[in-house]
């Protein structure tokens, strides 16, 4: 029997029950169909797509008409997960070109919702997308398109003061109308007083046990990825003899609680 698609009130109900929210990037239809079929609640094609998919050293470079490609491709192969799209580089600097370039996320790439990356200096925006009705996540801890203002992809909110402003900045996106919050690499203590001092869905990816979802990429579950993985990354093919296996015990994994397990966590 099919179940019914996810949308933002299935993701709030699966907060207040505690059932934890298994999530997964997707880049194109083939994975789609897996991720679909693994059980995964929802698919991210995120600006992660810049580095393995074109080869880049950072998302820097992923442009909007990347994203819409990608996400066209993924929503193609989709059933029941919730499918979000980033919003990449430079493409929220200001409220009207932010609403121009969510709409074509939505309109041109099939997305239900947008993800982009920022704290306090994206409220304006986030508000103004809400105000149209633009299901918005907002991304916070590292956030990748500023690793060279940051100076490397590192864990963030390790200090007490740094950590107290991450958590007043996560209520402050849910009151301009964030309807998710994804948490990157953070220790497992921020990502849970965030999750319970918020009322919409906290994702995380890095961010401990404790928040009411995971997120991971595609191609790290997958062992795709070359060379230095982060810390928080756990190898799902190891052990399955399919890509669809090795996503259902990823699936499963998040289902349980048994990932992330402390090696994967921050504290
Ligand atoms: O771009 C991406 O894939 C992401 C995830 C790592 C959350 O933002």
């Amino acid at each position: 029997m099919p179940q019914p698609p996810v949308n933002v009130a299935t993701l709030r109900k699966m907060k207040a029950d505690g059932e934890p929210i298994a999530c997964l990037t997707a880049y194109d239809a083939s994975y789609a169909v897996l991720v679909d079929a693994a059980g995964t609640d929802l698919v991210l094609v995120g600006d992660s797509l810049g580095m393995v998919i074109l080869g880049y050293d950072t998302s820097v470079p992923v442009t909007v008409d990347d994203i819409i490609y990608h996400s066209k491709a993924v929503a193609r192969g989709l059933r029941r997960p919730f499918l979000v799209a980033d919003m990449p580089f430079m493409s929220y600097t200001e409220p009207g070109q932010a609403l121009d370039n969510a709409v074509r996320l939505m309109q041109e790439g099939g997305a239900m919702m947008i993800k982009l990356e920022g704290g306090d200096g994206q409220l304006e925006i986030v508000e103004h997308l809400a105000k149209h009705d633009i299901p918005v996540c907002a991304h916070i801890g590292l956030k990748p398109q500023s690793v060279h203002k940051i100076g490397g992809f590192r864990v963030q909110g390790r200090e007490p003061e740094k950590a107290k402003a991450m958590i007043e900045s996560a209520k402050r996106l849910q009151d301009a109308g964030a309807d998710i919050v994804l948490l990157e690499c953070i220790p497992n203590e921020v990502g849970e007083a965030i999750t319970s001092a918020l009322e919409v869905p906290v994702i995380g990816i890095g961010a401990g046990p404790h928040v009411d979802g995971q997120i991971l990429v595609l191609y790290d579950v997958l062992d795709i990825t070359q060379g230095r993985t982060p810390r928080f990354v756990q190898n799902f093919q190891q052990g399955h003899t399919s890509p669809l296996d090795a996503l259902a015990a990823y699936v499963k994994a998040v289902k349980d609680g048994s990932y992330p397990a402390p090696e994967h966590c921050f504290s």
